[in-house]
């Protein structure tokens, strides 16, 4: 079924959660989430969906192979932490293996976590003493986000994983009203597999195995199949799930989606083009291989600006300025420590606008 929205725009929301499977542990991971959710609203406090990392899309059910899409988790990961420095509680929704908030400074590095300990006189393995003040650092907000339970890890793997989690998240996050926070970090497949054209086993690639597609039944296809020796792929456009966000899910939090360009001269056009057509709150525009220097703000009351990060002080990661800090003499800065709180001022904009609204009815 395909319905017309607000703005003329097709729907068909109705049919892809109809039709593509709800995932086994869904209601486990809205269950933790509600109970999150009404722990930070009962005191009050923002609460920020981070989306984190790339989605895959299976080209079987039982899957050997899959398509991905690009993200290490970086942007998620830093961003969450800063979130939750911010004072918001953080529901970090990411791909499965991907950065995580505070140990993202110890994995995927070019070191092994072990080289980041050593033994002492007595035999006990303890820290590296170059990185004990930094460690120590990361361990005490660590510490903090636990003690106070303001972080709730949710993984996904695929880009039906996400949808479903996202929709049911956006959800339970309704009674926070302009509290919520949508911060659309990840990398989301615009093409999928329909659960209906998606093959069991694994596609056989020797022609000598491979079956009958359609059985004569004149049936599409499965998406993802051999024809002779080549393998064809035929997929799916995924549901514009902002638009759903906007106008159903979640129509009273601020909702912030990222622009993931290559063409410089394309970004600022496509990031305006995208806050048209969805009327959300901001579009935080980036290039590929700029993203870690340089942002651009795209926001509905029309402002247009670049957030970027000096020269001198571009690196990798706080660990890489351990290792830089010497001969750059200042700390490197990571771009999310000023993203996150200029999204939260934001933020506190529109709560306030709420509430002056509120109160004069
Ligand atoms: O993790 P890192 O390696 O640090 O990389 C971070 C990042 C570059 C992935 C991140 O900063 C980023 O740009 N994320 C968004 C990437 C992306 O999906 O861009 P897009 O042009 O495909 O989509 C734009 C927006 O449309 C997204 O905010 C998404 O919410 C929305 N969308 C996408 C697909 C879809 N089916 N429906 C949607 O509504």
């Amino acid at each position: 079924m395909v319905q017309q929205n607000g703005t003329g725009e097709q729907s068909t929301e109705p049919d892809y959660f109809q039709t593509n499977p709800k995932p086994p542990n869904l209601d486990r991971q809205i269950t933790l989430a509600r109970s999150f959710i009404e722990q930070h609203a009962s005191q009050n406090r923002r609460v920020a969906l981070v989306t984190s990392g790339g989605t895959t899309v299976p080209l079987e059910n039982q899957t050997v192979r899959f398509i991905d899409n690009f993200s290490a988790g970086t942007r998620g990961a830093t961003s969450a932490e800063y979130f939750l420095e911010a004072g918001y509680a953080v529901i970090f929704l990411h791909r499965q293996f991907s950065l995580l908030p505070y140990s993202r400074h110890y994995s995927h590095s070019t070191n092994c976590f072990l080289d980041f300990m050593t033994h002492n006189d007595a035999g006990a393995v303890v820290v590296e003493s170059e990185y004990q003040q930094q460690m120590a650092q990361v361990l005490s907000r660590y510490r903090k986000a636990k003690q106070e339970n303001t972080l709730l890890l949710l993984p996904f793997t695929t880009v039906n994983e996400y949808l479903w989690l996202l929709r049911g998240l956006a959800m339970q996050m309704q009674p926070l009203g302009a509290n919520g926070l949508f911060y659309l970090a990840a990398a989301v497949s615009d093409f999928f597999v329909p659960a209906e054209r998606m093959v069991e086993h694994k596609i056989q690639s020797s022609e000598d195995f491979q079956e009958d597609l359609t059985n004569g039944s004149g049936a599409r296809a499965p998406a993802a199949h051999m024809d002779g020796k080549r393998l064809v792929i035929d997929l799916d456009p995924v549901p514009k799930f902002l638009k759903m966000l906007v106008d159903g899910w979640a129509p009273r939090s601020m909702i912030v989606s990222f622009k993931l360009e290559t063409d410089p001269s394309l970004l600022a056009k496509k990031a305006r083009y995208a806050l048209e057509k969805y009327s959300h709150h901001l579009v935080i525009g980036n290039l590929l291989n700029t993203r870690k220097w340089e942002v651009l703000f795209v926001s509905s009351d029309g402002g247009e600006r670049w957030i970027r990060v000096p020269a001198g002080r571009r690196s990798q990661s706080i660990t890489t300025w351990i290792h830089d800090g010497a001969q750059l003499g200042e700390p490197a800065i990571e771009i999310e420590s000023w993203i996150v709180p200029e999204v939260a001022k934001e933020h506190t904009k529109m709560i306030e606008k709420t509430v002056s609204k509120q109160a004069s009815y």
